[in-house]
């Protein structure tokens, strides 16, 4: 069997590597000449662990090629995945779903033979039950040769893991209208069924509600934590104690309960966003009205950063601390919405670095894959390749992204390069005592923090 993967972005990128891995022929399509250029060359635009390794060895046994050419996939290929964007439209809530219908236009337009278009990208409920109909009357006014289907089969990739999660994934959900399509996917996933792999045959609708109801519900669970971790900071209270505690019972489950600076990336918060306004186009105003409250919690959680660190450096201080922080040197630790990964968008730690920049503060970044995204976004701020480099001289080191370098960091040796002792663990993964024990003012979110001159006052 044949496969081509539209759109080589992250989700298929990942995808066409892996399916050659798994031992298909594979052809990769993007409207992108740069970057199938790039991949043709067996270079990746971005970091992903275990999959360079995987794009050099497929590109040079010839298994795993690229082109720009609808033509030439739709002439070839027998399974066609589509795994273009779905970004969140400029100024609306709503996904934005015209590279979706561009590719599956084009598709439609140009195969020539029998065929399955797979969609993989994350959509609106009933976006499968449109495109369907899409694909058969464009065929029909071009009297094109063939039979063309359309199955839905969402994508559960993390990023950091994306090789691992699409060789040997926890679920495969395939949303299909006829035995034909599902026999078709079967021989696809035939690897990982072998392995044991939960096999999930649906309707469009259910397929496409499993891949956002999965997102909306991690993204919830994050902002539950961080919803006590406001609680915590108020009253007192150990916010990772309470999630261990909670976490225990298996029908809560303690993974996705970490506290932070909360979610961020290309998924977790458009999806989120996109769940509320596809309900509301269908009169459901009210259903998914609490992942407002989700975001907010969410978008919350930036604010306390950098709230947090004015109340550090000002620690001392007499009067109450003012909101900006001219001169002061701030180290931010982490750019990346998470680890293990170079990706920037909607990450609360680069918000976090541009907000402090603006409060006139003299902000050094250093992120071990993320440094070159970041600077593309904002580039005024100072990006530093390591770690020492960040924080030598520094007023406040803020952890945002808990990078394994970070974690492992010796507070002994960062001590004496910091002009104060003072670090915020805004991913709480450090070990309070380690730094408080060499001298540090040690915060962290989920953590009551209380300035000296409170204490003082107490007493
Ligand atoms: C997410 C889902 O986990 C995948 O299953 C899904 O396929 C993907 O979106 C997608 O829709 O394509 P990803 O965006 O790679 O994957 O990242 P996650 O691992 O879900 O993390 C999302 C954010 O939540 C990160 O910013 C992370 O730091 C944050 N997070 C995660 C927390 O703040 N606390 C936690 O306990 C866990």
């Amino acid at each position: 069997m044949r496969l081509s993967v539209i759109g080589t972005g992250y989700l298929g990128a990942t995808h066409a590597a892996c399916m050659a891995e798994l031992g298909f022929e594979v052809l990769g399509l993007d409207v992108d000449p740069a970057k199938i250029d790039a991949l043709s060359r067996g270079e990746l635009p971005f970091h992903e662990p275990g999959l360079s390794e995987l794009l050099v060895k497929h590109v040079q046994s010839g298994r795993l090629r690229f082109t720009t050419s609808y033509q030439e996939v739709g002439d070839w290929a027998d399974v066609h995945f589509v795994g273009v964007g779905t970004p969140q439209k400029a100024g609306e809530s709503a996904a934005d779903m015209r590279y979706v219908d561009a590719a599956v236009t084009s598709l439609a337009q140009h195969i020539t033979r029998d065929a399955l278009i797979v969609g993989k990208s994350t959509v609106p409920v009933g976006t499968a039950t449109r495109l369907a109909g899409l694909i058969q009357a464009t065929r029909a006014e071009l009297e094109l040769p063939g039979e063309v289907e359309l199955a839905w089969n969402p994508e559960f990739l993390r990023e950091g893991f994306a090789v691992k999660d699409t060789l040997h994934p926890d679920r495969l959900v395939v949303g299909v209208d006829s035995e034909h399509a599902e026999q078709v996917l079967r021989q696809v996933y035939a690897a990982p069924l072998a392995e044991g792999a939960p096999w999930i045959s649906t309707d469009f609708e259910t397929a496409e509600l499993v891949k956002v109801a999965a997102n909306a519900f991690l993204a919830t669970k994050i902002s539950f934590i961080n919803a006590f971790s406001e609680i915590t900071e108020t009253v007192g209270g150990d916010i990772t104690t309470l999630a261990d505690a909670i976490g225990h019972d298996p029908r809560i489950g303690r993974r996705f309960l970490n506290a932070g600076v909360g979610f961020g990336g290309g998924c977790l918060p458009k999806d989120i966003r996109a769940l509320q306004a596809r309900v509301s186009e269908l009169g459901l105003d009210r259903t998914m009205a609490f992942l407002n409250d989700i975001d907010d919690i969410n978008l919350r959680r930036r604010d306390r950063v950098v709230d947090l660190a004015v109340q550090v450096l000002n620690e001392g201080a007499v009067e109450a601390p003012s909101t900006v922080l001219p001169g002061q040197k701030i180290a931010v630790l982490g750019v990346t919405f998470k680890p293990d990964s170079d990706d920037v968008r909607d990450s609360p730690a680069l918000d976090v670095a541009n907000r402090l920049f603006t409060a006139g503060a003299d902000v050094a970044v250093y992120d071990p894959q993320g440094n070159r995204n970041a600077a593309g976004r904002f580039p005024r701020l100072d990006y530093v390749g390591s770690l020492e480099a960040a924080v030598t001289g520094a007023d406040l080191a803020i952890l945002l992204t808990e990078w394994d370098e970070f974690k492992q960091m010796d507070p002994a040796q960062i001590a004496p390069l910091m002009k104060h002792r003072a670090i915020i663990d805004g991913r709480n993964v450090l070990d309070a005592k380690a730094w408080t024990d060499v001298g540090f003012t040690h915060a962290a979110l989920g953590h009551r923090f209380k300035l000296s001159i409170d204490e003082e006052t107490a007493e």
